[in-house]
């Protein structure tokens, strides 16, 4: 699995430029990505680079990709990140890994993003992988009630969980927050869900990302599959 991970990296490096700005996305696969980068960047490339958490960062630093931030440029050309599972249309389910704030801040902010995966994450129809919801911790028994009616107008209901960290205590975000993950098994209607989440007070971000992949890098025992939406 690791390998197929690191191959669809390296396909999706080919399309770096010399003097791009690139979002750095979060998790394992994201992880060869940056390392890969590192190696092109030891070897001449000049990129700059967001990363989409403080992990990436650290990898980053360590790699030797220099870093700036959203305030100092004005927009990324490629972001290149991960995602739990992938749809046809090229919706996601991402944060697994926590860090979907910061990540769809990332892609929001870039010309084109490129989701690199091993071929288990491609899915007839998202909702198996359980969506993770970045929730403020104030009033969290309001927002989970909100969350639930969302869940209902638009089809889908299932338990809901507070992410807990390795150590057992609650796992807390970059940002200070708070994740809610929902097991909704099936979600026909992604785009409604996402509009819903999006308009309860306490929900910060949420990990359906829709219409922001421009291409999906997969890589499988066949060998590469390039998806463009
Ligand atoms: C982190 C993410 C990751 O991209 C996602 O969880 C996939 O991770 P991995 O590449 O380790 O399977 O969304 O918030």
């Amino acid at each position: 699995m690791d390998q197929l991970k690191r191959q669809a990296a390296a396909r999706a490096l080919e399309e770096v430029r010399d003097g791009m700005q690139l979002g750095l996305g979060t998790g394992s696969t994201a992880k060869h990505f940056v390392e890969l980068l590192g190696e092109r960047v030891a070897g001449g490339l000049k990129v700059i680079g967001v990363p989409t958490s403080e992990a990436t960062r650290a990898d980053a630093e360590r790699c030797g990709v220099k870093l700036t931030t959203l305030d100092e440029i004005d927009h990324l050309d490629i972001t290149v990140d991960g995602a739990d599972e992938i749809d046809p249309e090229l919706n996601l389910i991402k944060g697994g890994g926590g860090a979907l704030l910061r990540e769809k801040i990332v892609a929001a902010a870039s010309d084109r993003m490129i989701v690199i995966a091993d071929d288990s994450k491609w899915v007839p129809t998202l909702g198996k992988f359980p969506l993770p919801v970045e929730v403020i911790p104030f009033g969290l028994g309001a927002t989970r009630r909100a969350i639930e009616k969302a869940f209902a107008d638009c089809g889908v209901s299932g338990q809901m969980a507070v992410r807990k960290a390795k150590d057992g205590h609650v796992f807390v975000t970059d940002g200070g927050h708070w994740i809610v993950d929902a097991q909704l098994g099936r979600i026909a209607d992604p785009a409604s869900l996402a509009k819903a989440l999006s308009a309860i007070p306490g929900v910060v971000e949420h990990g359906l990302f829709i219409g922001l992949a421009s291409s999906a890098v997969l890589a499988g025992g066949g060998g590469i599959r390039v998806i463009e939406r």
